[in-house]
């Protein structure tokens, strides 16, 4: 049905005319257009067939019948706000809480990631009365106002004047390139006692703490995986002043991390976070999300008196949409997919790291997966051209994928939860030719490469055991030039 309405320069040239300058476009130097899209495949305007690995966002496939079709019959029925009575609200928000903790047990569905995410701080300001926040360095939340200042991802872009400050950034959790790493004998304490001095340093100022605010995995900061016991430990530390635990699950929920349906669950059934946002897969490309919390909280948000109306949350569509998701979620089995494929996809790439110098580390869960690619294994040099360079070759052999992290070098997997095993299979071999390529343009080769145990105070307990459930390893490697340094993020 989809058809080219202008030939692809006329679309760049009227994109470039009419729509913010700030908008950009995935591949800057040569970008494609798609016209259409089924399942994992994207379709160019000349039929071409790409294997998307980067969106996340077409959680159950693109295109997907069973969620365009609830949403064509709930349109052809009725769409309105949630100041009527309508049982797909109650219904939908029933199917959601049933997949999380009793605690977490009232609904707001507002449309957007940074719209969950702005109500969550207003929930934690009203319900703690504080103000301050605590947010993880490389962090990404959301592009409106409140959302930049507690995103270090958007605002070192602005320079460190531009530090709100009732924000203060406590140490991304990374035991691959962080403060605390993966011969540290306890991180996830480390890192959470990096954010106990931080309240008290802010108490000292006459501040108070109303959130603590992370995303389960970190994914523009680097696909990185905490240490197990952190959140818990966290927590601990920021309800002791008075403060909530908000945990964003815009790119991360869903049953994307295979083993569980939300992120945090991996950090152990004693954690559960006073709110949750949901954002991306929750409607397959149709623009909702929802914020989670508990009674309590809820409670609080209400003693404000003052309503909270959102045009388009909840509204009869959207609900019949996040229906559909949940319920082809269950019946593909697409959380077992991730957890199998993931697997598989993993298995692949530690192979690969054998193989390749360019490969410092491997990390993930399930169909959430980072590749880190290095320049120097000891030094563990992000190798952003390189990176670059891997997934504009990528696209030239029509597969799409992303690199990420504060210095663009982590190679990201985050896509439909459809993806299969031969998906993998193709996407793999196609990053080994790559790096082989590269690396003999560079003049590397793994023998280069020091061993691990070679590793001056390297300790044996490896990233598996410290967040335990994962697979991760981490090696490192010699200089590399750069060949390009094509300045996107993707
Ligand atoms: C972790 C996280 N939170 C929030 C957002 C904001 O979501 P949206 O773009 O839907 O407003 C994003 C978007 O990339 C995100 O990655």
């Amino acid at each position: 049905m989809a058809t080219e309405v202008f030939d692809k320069q006329k679309t760049i040239d009227l994109r470039k005319k009419y729509i913010g300058p700030s908008c950009k476009v995935f591949f800057n130097h040569d970008p494609i257009k798609i016209i259409r899209a089924r399942g994992q495949y994207m379709y160019s305007e000349k039929d071409e067939q790409y294997l998307d690995c980067i969106n996340n966002v077409a959680h159950v496939g693109h295109s997907h019948p069973e969620v365009v079709s609830a949403g064509t019959k709930q349109m052809e029925l009725l769409n309105t706000n949630s100041r009527f009575l309508h049982d797909n609200l109650v219904h939908y928000a029933q199917r959601l809480q049933a997949t999380l903790p009793e605690k977490l047990s009232v609904c707001y569905f507002v449309n957007s990631g940074s719209e969950a995410n702005d109500l969550a701080l207003r929930l934690a300001w009203q319900h703690t009365g504080h103000k301050d926040i605590i947010t993880l360095d490389n962090a990404y939340h959301g592009h409106v106002s409140s959302l930049i200042d507690i995103s270090p991802y958007k605002f070192h872009q602005l320079g460190q004047t531009e530090q709100s400050q009732h924000v203060h950034v406590a140490p991304s959790p990374d035991i691959y390139r962080g403060k605390f790493r993966e011969d540290h004998p306890d991180p996830a304490t480390a890192y959470a006692d990096e954010v106990r001095d931080i309240i008290e340093k802010a108490h000292a100022k006459g501040h108070k703490i109303a959130a603590f605010i992370a995303e389960s995995l970190q994914s523009c900061g680097g696909q990185v995986i905490p240490p197990v016991g952190y959140f818990q430990k966290v927590a601990h530390h920021v309800r002791n002043v008075g403060g909530v635990f908000i945990a964003d699950e815009v790119q991360v929920g869903f049953g994307r991390v295979g083993s569980h349906f939300w992120a945090f669950q991996l950090q152990g059934d004693d954690f559960v976070p006073d709110i949750v946002t949901m954002g991306k897969p929750i409607g397959n490309g149709h623009p909702m999300s929802c914020v989670v919390t508990t009674r309590e909280v809820a409670e609080s948000f209400m003693s404000s008196g003052m309503e909270y109306f959102n045009t388009f949350g909840g509204n009869p569509v959207s609900c019949a949409i996040g229906m559909a998701v949940l319920d082809v979620i269950e019946k593909e089995d697409l959380q077992g997919n991730a957890l199998r494929v993931g697997k598989y996809l993993m298995e692949l790439l530690e192979k690969l790291k054998e193989k390749h110098p360019l490969i410092g580390d491997t990390r993930g869960c399930g169909l959430f997966v980072g590749v880190d690619l290095v320049k120097d294994r000891l030094k563990r040099t992000p190798a952003t051209a390189e990176a670059q360079d891997v997934i504009y070759r990528l696209k030239d052999q029509k597969i799409l994928l992303s690199a990420d992290g504060p210095h663009r070098n982590v190679l990201k997997f985050k896509p439909p939860m459809c993806f299969s095993r031969e998906d993998a299979d193709l996407a793999v071999g196609k990053i080994d030719h790559i790096l082989t390529d590269l690396e003999k343009a560079l003049g590397l080769c793994i023998s280069d490469a020091p061993d691990l145990e070679s590793v001056p105070n390297k300790r044996k307990n490896s990233f598996k055991e410290i967040v335990h459930g994962f697979q991760s390893n981490s090696v490192s490697n010699s200089n590399t030039n750069t060949r390009t340094n094509k300045k996107q993020r993707t």
